[in-house]
């Protein structure tokens, strides 16, 4: 029996941080053995809002495989491959568009979401109205069926269902499946000033910092602001650190939620555990990366590769996309 295709991917905007491991990678890590596995460097997703100052697509498309890599992405299992190397993309987002209502794209809650958000640059721009739509193009191109994502995802996962019904209906055929959404469980990580993790607050830990670094911000992080000292009762419920124990320290969160309650552990001291947690969780990443660092040759190679084996894939279902919109051999 064939496998089911899985395909995700990741725009390569900058360091990938510790909850793009907890979240994403590790589910997409998983899904290696079971599925044939497609991951994608979406750059020119990543070209909708970076458009102004592309300078750092390179740099960020080799950080981002080397990340992977690291974490334990398998070149050998999945195909893994950069969205520019095939060109299908582009032309499948192109014959989609001819049938998309703008309406469809207008109402996605994260167009407006993020027009609101990133006030600083200009996004009425045709590309970043069509984000869905070339999401959905990379999706439907290898006919996936199953899409690892984060909730914030899921609009977009919608679209592409009805992206697939409508051409489906349209040209006759069942030739799109409905892809479903593989939910990532682990829930979002905080910065460590308890806000949302974001590079502009300057409050991440990142997949590639050394492990003195990850001490030094592990210090900083807040913990109950009720809490004055040591010994008072503290309340894990408002601690950032305490969310960290959560997903980085499951063995013993129980026993570190009471000695916090009783006022039996210092923030000090806890934070130096979790500290410790987190660096032995991220060390065998960091050698990894350290060995992949300076190996930019072998990353191209496995790009190359990839682009070979999806554009293979891609080149078959594109082929019966244009016979379907008529546009095949004369
Ligand atoms: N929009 C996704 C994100 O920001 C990235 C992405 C682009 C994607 N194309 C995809 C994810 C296809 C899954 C499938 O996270």
């Amino acid at each position: 029996m064939e496998k089911k295709t899985v395909f995700s991917g990741m725009r390569p905007t900058g360091r990938l941080q510790l909850g793009n491991l907890t979240g994403a990678l590790d589910s997409w890590i998983k899904l290696q053995d079971k599925y044939r596995c497609l991951f994608c460097v979406v750059d020119w997703h990543a070209l909708t809002t970076a458009y102004e100052d592309p300078t750092q697509l390179k740099e960020n498309t080799y950080d981002m495989v080397i990340n992977w890599l690291a974490a334990g992405l398998d070149p050998e299992k999945s195909i893994i491959f950069r969205q520019s190397d095939v060109k299908e993309h582009a032309e499948l987002h192109l014959l989609l568009s001819m049938f998309t209502p703008l309406s469809w794209l207008e109402r996605v809650p994260t167009y407006k979401d993020q027009l609101q958000q990133l006030k600083g640059k200009d996004l009425h721009t045709y590309g970043f109205l069509g984000y869905p739509l070339l999401m959905a193009a990379d999706i439907l191109l290898y006919r996936a069926e199953a899409v690892p994502v984060g909730e914030d995802q899921i609009p977009h996962l919608e679209i592409t269902r009805e992206i697939a019904r409508r051409f489906n209906y349209l040209y006759r055929q069942q030739f799109f499946p409905e892809p479903e959404a593989i939910l990532n469980k682990v829930k979002i990580l905080p910065g460590i000033d308890g806000r949302k993790m974001s590079k502009s607050y300057g409050n991440t830990i990142d997949m590639s910092d050394h492990p003195d670094e990850i001490r030094k911000k592990v210090r900083k992080m807040v913990t109950d602001p009720g809490r004055i000292r040591k010994n008072d009762p503290g309340n894990p419920d408002v601690c950032t650190a305490f969310v960290f124990h959560g997903v980085f320290n499951t063995e013993e969160v129980a026993n570190v939620e009471q000695v916090c309650r009783r006022g039996e552990i210092g923030c000090v001291q806890c934070k130096k555990q979790l500290a410790e947690r987190i660096v032995s969780f991220l060390e065998p990443i960091y050698e990894r990366r350290q060995a992949l660092e300076n190996k930019k040759d072998y990353i191209r190679a496995i790009l190359t590769d990839g682009a070979k084996r999806a554009s293979a894939l891609a080149a078959e279902n594109m082929a019966k996309v244009r016979e379907l919109m008529n546009l095949g051999q004369l």
